[in-house]
């Protein structure tokens, strides 16, 4: 029998459409249960909606509906949004789904009977954006810590959850196992735990959207104790029994609290089992502010795909902050890992041994010891024993996932810096290809559960042993900034030696640095910054640049000048004109002075620079 796996995200208050903050937790969730199926295990992943309490009621009422009807009109928002960022969910359960309210029911009698929950009447501060209770010294100038808005003063009759009673079993817990996870969290969890734990509230009777007590029908229960125990009765389902305790929780840090101290005093009252580990990931901010609806802070699930397409999207999130730390989203970042990573690292690499392998065949080398993961020993394959597989199982099963990712993209670079060495265009040398090949193949299935689409599409290509050219993975996308970036206004800071970003001699290898000799100079209409230069660039014929050095030289001062330029880069579309280079010029700090690097004496167009 496969070894299980059960891993859920929160599930979302469904008051509004869901953005980037909640695919975040849903995709890392994607990731690790692809992994986990990749590992051959039966695994169980679940989202869904927290559909009750009074965040909720607020919502429905505003927009002139009854609770159930607003949040079914709101679902089909959250399903399409998993759908096109491929998440592959088993369950999507909602809080008012019949078998989970029977399970809280029998949960909530339980607890009464054995005497951890009392009626009572609880005053504190209650905030309806966090649906919990506050006291006086955790305010913020009157204002809930979180939403940073007012706070009301309640005091009501309700049933209460004896907390106080599970202090000591949960210290125990969060010493003796990896129940709390990242450890950086850990500590704040324990020293507000030793502070003491007052009982919980766990009732309302002023409002009756949740699920009625057994014991007291005039009281609803709600949130917490409603929607923590989802995790738990997706897995009554005939035949999913065996999938708790869950492995993992995946949540924000906003509620590890609730999830990592109310949870499991909840479950070992109800004398349940707990889960292995609850794992907080940070936050996401927009352009570093903190994401709000009202300020027009936030990305939508449509802006997020629609920037670079969906697989960079994923990509990114995972590569750009720590899984566990917070992160802050701009477009302008995205867009430029698409294309310096996933286009320039992984795209070339692809693109390249495809049409390589295509025009002179791959060799297969002999592997005596081929593990179960394909991988050689002892074998000529000196590429692939690079991959640092051990690594990366290790970084999935601590769901260290934006360093599983970064592992794989340092063996592409180890791939990159292979072709360049074999020169295989040149050697002509099968089994070379052979060897990158293989690699490319565990490549893409290692890359599988971050960018599924782009995985498969390279498992096709190269599948089988005839290999056909890859259409391409991933299109570069035009910024004002990799349009010229040497001339543009932006503020250079001053660079120390230590965050100087150094390159590797074969890096700077790949550069095709000629003299050009300017030959005629165009105005463009409608561009203040740029000319339209004619080059003579010798052996390599005739060239068009465009270059944003208008405000610094005259015509006259052009005609005839020798110049540097970097003659291998991609052509660019600037201005309705096909760009084919770059020319060098130096630059003081302000940008108002800028300057051609020329050769200081006769030297002919197309000669080599380096
Ligand atoms: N309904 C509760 C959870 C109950 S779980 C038993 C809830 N819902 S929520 O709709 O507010 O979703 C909260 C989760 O959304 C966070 O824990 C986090 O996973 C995610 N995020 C929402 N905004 C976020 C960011 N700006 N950045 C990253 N994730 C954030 O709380």
């Amino acid at each position: 029998m496969a070894e299980k796996f059960y891993i859920t995200t929160p599930i979302y208050y469904p008051n509004d459409v869901p953005h980037i903050g909640h695919a975040y937790t849903t995709i890392a969730a994607d990731v690790i249960a692809r992994w986990n199926k990749l590992q051959g295990k039966e695994v169980f992943f679940l989202t869904g909606t927290d559909d009750h309490g009074k965040k909720i009621l607020e919502a429905a009422t505003k927009a002139n509906k009854i609770p159930k009807q607003f949040t079914d009109d709101l679902i089909p928002e959250f399903k399409s949004a998993w759908k096109k960022l491929n998440v592959n969910y088993d369950r999507f359960i909602r809080t008012t789904d019949p078998d989970h309210e029977a399970v809280v029911q029998q949960i909530l009698q339980k607890c009464f009977d054995n005497g951890d929950i009392y009626k009572g009447e609880y005053e504190g501060f209650y905030c309806t954006g966090c649906e919990a209770y506050f006291t006086e010294k955790d305010l913020e100038d009157g204002c809930c810590p979180i939403h940073k808005k007012p706070i009301e003063l309640l005091k009501e009759e309700t049933y209460m959850f004896r907390l106080s009673k599970y202090q000591n079993k949960l210290l125990e817990l969060y010493e003796k196992t990896n129940f709390l996870a990242p450890r950086h969290r850990k500590q704040e969890i324990i020293n507000r735990v030793k502070e003491g734990l007052r009982d919980l509230s766990i009732s309302r009777n002023s409002f009756n959207w949740g699920i009625p007590l057994p014991f007291d029908k005039t009281h609803v229960t709600y949130v917490w104790f409603d929607a923590l125990f989802n995790y738990y009765s997706a897995t009554r389902e005939k035949g999913k029994e065996d999938f708790w305790p869950a492995n993992v929780h995946i949540v924000g840090k906003d509620i590890f609290w609730f999830h990592t101290v109310y949870w499991p005093a909840f479950l070992m009252s109800a004398g349940l089992e707990l889960p292995k580990q609850v794992f907080a990931h940070g936050w996401w901010t927009l352009d570093k502010e903190k994401i709000s609806k009202s300020r027009g802070k936030v990305i939508s699930i449509d802006e997020l795909i629609g920037i670079a397409g969906l697989d960079s999207a994923r990509y990114f999130l995972f590569r750009e902050a720590s899984f566990g730390e917070d992160g802050d989203f701009s477009k302008e970042a995205l867009i430029d890992r698409h294309n310096n990573e996933l286009a320039n690292k992984l795209g070339n690499l692809i693109s390249r041994t495809s049409s390589l392998a295509e025009k002179y065949g791959i060799e297969k080398i002999a592997c005596p010891n081929q593990d179960e993961s394909n991988i050689c020993e002892g074998t000529e394959n000196n590429l692939l024993k690079k991959l640092n597989l051990k690594q990366i199982e290790e970084y999935f099963e601590e769901y260290r996932i934006d360093k599983a990712l970064s592992e794989i993209f340092a063996f592409i670079d180890h791939c990159n810096e292979f072709v360049q060495h074999e020169k295989p265009w040149e050697t002509h040398d099968t089994k070379v290809l052979y060897q990158l090949v293989e690699s490319i193949r565990q490549i893409a299935k290692l890359l599988s559960p971050f960018i599924p689409d782009t995985a498969e599409r390279i498992q096709e290509v190269f599948a089988k042993d005839q290999i056909k050219k890859a259409p391409i993975l991933f299109t570069k996308i035009e910024t004002s900034e990799s349009i010229s970036p040497k001339l543009n206004n932006t503020e250079i800071p001053n660079k120390t030696m230590e965050n100087v970003t150094t390159i590797q001699f074969e890096d700077f290898a790949k550069l095709d640095l000629r003299v050009a000799e300017i030959e005629n100079i165009e105005d463009i209409p409608g561009a203040d910054k740029l000319y339209k230069l004619t080059l003579g660039v010798g052996e390599l014929g005739e060239r068009t640049i465009c270059a944003g050095i208008k405000q610094f030289y005259n015509h006259d001062d052009l005609k005839g000048k020798k110049i540097i330029i970097i003659a291998n880069l991609e052509p660019r579309k600037l201005k309705g004109i096909t760009s084919q280079g770059m020319l060098l010029a130096a630059s003081t700090k302000d940008k108002k002075t800028v300057s051609l690097i020329s050769p200081d004496s006769d030297i002919a167009p197309g000669s080599t620079v380096g």
